[in-house]
């Protein structure tokens, strides 16, 4: 073994970064005896969190006050100066111009206000940064975190991990929930093995940690959730729900390939219904240890996922949910285990082996992502996919508002195109009923012959009649409210971008993580695309939280 050597970059490196985690643990006490001071906060704590006081001090838990500059003054008091502060996550900076267009308005204040604060350290307890609860309904985002900065790194964080790590050594398992509080009441009870990723979706870092402990992982998710995002599309498996009130996000490809390639064992344990960690503990910690011991292999999980509500006897949902189980199962680098998978499989669904195997293309296996282009599958998929696709939902609902009120449509182009956003485009749109209903609709407005919905009426094609009236009758009960309604159409169309952007996204990262491992001179190139890819979800976020941001004011 060789002793590592440092050079004096690194020193100087480790020494900011030393300094840096001595004025995060300074601002834990600072929080901490806020809260001591308020009975208000320590009350929520108390009642309706159901939090001892060991275990409050057990987390740091603290309050950050209400006000823009209380950190700011203690700290600066105290030595340090506003650019320390920032560069650690306690204090926000906002330069640039005004409306006015006015250079040098820069304001430092306070990052966290009025909030409860949750101490985030690293796997060795060290401090990292912080997490932040809003305290009242209407106050966003509900969680506020520290920036991304060297210390806190949300891809290498894992929230928990320095109290967890003993536990997880020594049952040999890890649970991995996705809030803080989910964290916080099993490991109060008793359970102390749990931890949590930062609101965003696992990565293979956080993975590689937990792989220094232990091989057996278990994901607790949400039916809901689990369900939705256990959707495969052929292989297009990446399409990541990324809404913000997102539950783990659960990418059972992803997951596989982890497992596959760490070799571990990873499984999936469905919360009741509507239930987070934190409230069933608080309903019974029993049926906490019951689900995590009920938990299943994720190919398992997927495939008695997709069954739920569906009537297995129908030939066209067996085919629909092989053709979306298959490519997980063929995925699996051990022969044994896709036999045995398929076997659990044909038995599930009650048909014949051979008949899966018939699936799946002839020749060597691919294992690189590929659109599936042939048609016959994408049929199969499309109508399952039509129960339960995260994305059909929000499409059917923009295009039913739309069909219902086509005027809208020029006003949400416009506030979209304000916020620098591209008005709607067919593209935003992934079924092609609801490209044809959106031609329909612009076409409508494009004529004053007749009232705009009315055209439309007078022209849907047969084949679009029924999910047409459907769309009609979901949309029934809207708000009268046409802000609201708009609100409600922005709201959708970027969840939307955001969705279709995130699957380009990951199977370009997979396709560059692919070149970068066989040494593809690609692989640089691929890399820009990432880049591109991830600037472009940046600007929509940034136009999303404006257009809510004008709202709210
Ligand atoms: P949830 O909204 O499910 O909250 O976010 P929760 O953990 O159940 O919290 P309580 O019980 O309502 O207090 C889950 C996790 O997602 C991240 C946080 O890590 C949070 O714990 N998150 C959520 C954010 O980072 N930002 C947000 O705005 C919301
Ligand atoms: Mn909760």
């Amino acid at each position: 073994m060789q002793l590592q050597q440092y050079s004096p970059q690194q020193e100087a490196q480790k020494e900011l970064y030393d300094s840096q985690r001595g004025v995060l643990e300074e601002a834990v006490l600072y929080y901490r005896n806020h809260l001591l001071n308020n009975s208000e906060v320590l009350d929520y704590l108390h009642k309706k969190r159901g939090l001892t006081d060991t275990t409050i001090e057990t987390f740091g838990l603290g309050y950050a006050p209400r006000g823009w500059e209380n950190a700011l003054k203690h700290f600066t008091d105290r030595g340090y100066s506003e650019q320390d502060l920032i560069d650690c996550g306690l204090l926000t900076l906002r330069e640039g111009d005004d409306e006015l267009g006015e250079m040098d308005n820069r304001k430092v204040y306070d990052r966290f206000r009025h909030r409860l604060m949750i101490p985030i350290r690293d796997e060795r307890g060290r401090m990292a940064g912080f997490g932040a609860r809003a305290l009242e309904e209407d106050q966003v985002p509900k969680y506020l975190n520290s920036p991304q900065t060297a210390l806190f790194d949300k891809g290498r964080l894992l929230y928990g991990l320095d109290r967890a790590r003993k536990a997880i050594r020594s049952a040999d398992q890890v649970v991995i929930v996705e809030g803080y509080l989910d964290v916080i009441s099993p490991q109060q009870a008793g359970f102390e093995n749990v931890v949590s990723p930062m609101g965003t979706a696992l990565t293979e870092n956080q993975m590689r940690l937990i792989k220094r402990f232990t091989r057996k992982i278990v994901m607790a998710l949400d039916p809901d959730a689990a369900g939705q995002k256990a959707i495969l599309r052929g292989l297009d498996a990446a399409r990541q729900a990324m809404d913000r009130e997102g539950e783990l996000r659960f990418d059972a490809r992803g997951l596989l390939r982890y497992e596959a390639r760490l070799q571990a064992d990873i499984r999936v344990a469905s919360l009741p219904d509507g239930l987070d960690p934190d409230e069933v503990i608080a309903r019974d910690p029993e049926e906490w240890a019951a689900l995590i011991k009920a938990a299943k292999p994720i190919v398992t999980h997927v495939m008695e996922t997709l069954a739920e509500g569906q009537d297995l006897d129908n030939p066209k949902t067996k085919s629909g949910i092989a053709a979306q189980v298959m490519p997980l199962i063929e995925d699996l680098p051990n022969p044994v285990e896709r036999d045995s998978y398929r076997q659990q499989l044909a038995r599930f669904l009650k048909v014949d082996e051979r008949s899966l195997i018939g699936q799946q293309p002839q020749g060597p296996r691919v294992r690189r992502p590929k659109r599936r282009k042939d048609v016959e599958s994408k049929q199969v998929e499309v109508q399952v996919i039509k129960t339960v696709s995260p994305s059909y939902q929000s499409e059917t609902y923009c295009i039913g508002l739309l069909f219902r009120k086509p005027e809208l449509l020029h006003r949400l182009d416009r506030q979209l195109q304000e916020a620098g956003l591209e008005r709607i485009l067919n593209e935003d749109f992934e079924y092609t009923d609801h490209q044809m209903l959106l031609d329909l609709i612009r076409a409508s407005l494009e004529q004053d012959e007749q009232d705009h919905h009315q055209y439309i009426v007078d022209r849907i094609p047969e084949t679009l009649q029924e999910s047409a009236r459907e769309m009609l009758n979901q949309t029934q009960q809207i708000d009268s409210l046409e802000e609201r309604l708009i609100e409600d159409l922005q709201r959708s169309i970027i969840k939307l971008r955001r969705w279709g952007l995130n699957e380009v996204l990951n199977q370009l990262r997979f396709i560059f993580e692919e070149a970068q491992e066989q040494g593809d001179l690609r692989a640089t190139a691929y890399q820009e695309q990432v880049l591109q890819h991830t600037k472009l979800l940046l600007d929509l976020d940034h136009a999303g939280s404006m257009l809510t941001q004008r709202k709210l004011e």
